[in-house]
């Protein structure tokens, strides 16, 4: 039975994945590679929690005896020492979870399921060295982790199907929405469909179509306020597949078919306006906006997902 779970890397996924498992009931160890960054992690995790009462997700006491369940451990020894379920939430560069993975393997024992969090590498590539691949599989968090229902699951083909049942029901019960990757494929699933979508928004917005803000209530305020709750082959099947045949007939052959970064991006980053973290990019942002935007994005999320649990 998994009770333990380590998380590797505090950072901005890693303290989300923590929340999750901490609010229902499991035993969660942080680890990251310093004291300082453990700390950050602790006053986020707060912060947090403190947005989900104020929203009414949760109570005082879930909140105390969740901030119970997580502990904060430096040594990656202890970090694993109980472990039944290791995920690694470092930085996206493969050599370092490489070097990771060479270092845990020694210290799990051999019934511990390790994932990843990767948004990018395959998993035959990162279980490459390793010696626990019938063990191994990609657990796709989205960013917040602790807000967003969805992860995509990937196993390798060396992985066991006990491990990823194990890993579905794992995911299902801390009130997560797992989807299975069948065939290694480059971005998954969310992200190749929200980069199709982006590569198309950006053409309109080079074109002159419309402006950047219409563009985004366009998503906001249309498909992606249905999307919450019927996906795009649901859709299809409701509008009738003949109508849709059509608007792909009719559409299709017009869509952008760029196959790197739209120009605006690469030239926005080429002088340092990398969006809200420089306080420049499409728009612009002072600090102040920025946080009270990602408040606000955290509460319309812990809204959402109350009616969401709702959703048949
Ligand atoms: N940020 C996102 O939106 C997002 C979404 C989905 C998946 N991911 C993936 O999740 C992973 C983590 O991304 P992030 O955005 O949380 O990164 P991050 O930079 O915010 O956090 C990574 C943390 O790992 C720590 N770390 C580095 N080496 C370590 C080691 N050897 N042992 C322990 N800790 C170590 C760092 O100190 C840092 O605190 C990446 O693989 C990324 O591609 C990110």
């Amino acid at each position: 039975m998994i009770r333990n779970i380590t998380i590797i890397g505090s950072g901005v996924m890693g303290t989300g994945i923590a929340q999750s498992f901490a609010l229902n009931g499991y035993r969660v160890t942080l680890n990251d590679i310093s004291q300082e960054y453990l700390a950050k992690a602790d006053i986020r995790i707060q912060a947090d929690m403190e947005t989900m009462i104020d929203e009414e997700s949760i109570s005082l006491l879930q909140k105390e005896q969740a901030l119970q369940n997580i502990k904060y451990e430096i040594d990656i020894e202890k970090a694993l020492e109980l472990s039944d379920f290791i995920i690694e939430a470092i930085p996206e560069v493969l050599e370092m979870k490489w070097k990771l993975y060479s270092k845990i393997e020694k210290l799990i024992s051999k019934d511990t399921i390790i994932a990843s969090n990767t948004s990018t590498f395959p998993i035959s590539r990162l279980a490459e060295n390793a010696s626990f691949a019938n063990r191994m599989v990609i657990t796709h968090f989205f960013n917040p982790a602790h807000l967003v229902p969805l992860v995509e699951i990937v196993k390798h083909e060396k992985t066991e199907e006990s491990i990823l049942a194990k890993t579905i029901e794992l995911m299902r019960s801390i009130g997560k929405k797992p989807v299975v990757v069948k065939k290694e494929i480059s971005g998954f699933i969310a992200n190749r469909l929200q980069t199709a979508l982006m590569r198309e928004a950006f053409y309109l917005l080079n074109e002159g179509v419309a402006s950047a803000e219409d563009i985004d209530t366009a998503v906001t305020a249309g498909p992606g306020f249905r999307w919450a709750f019927t996906g795009p082959i649901e859709i299809a099947d409701f509008g009738g597949l003949d109508t849709w045949q059509r608007v792909f007939d009719n559409v299709a052959p017009e869509l952008d078919k760029a196959v790197s970064a739209p120009n605006i991006i690469k030239a926005l980053v080429a002088q340092n306006k990398l969006g809200a973290k420089s306080g420049e990019g499409i728009f612009h942002y002072g600090e102040e906006t920025v946080s009270n935007k990602l408040n606000d994005r955290d509460r319309s999320y812990i809204q959402l997902n109350q009616i969401k649990k709702k959703d048949r």
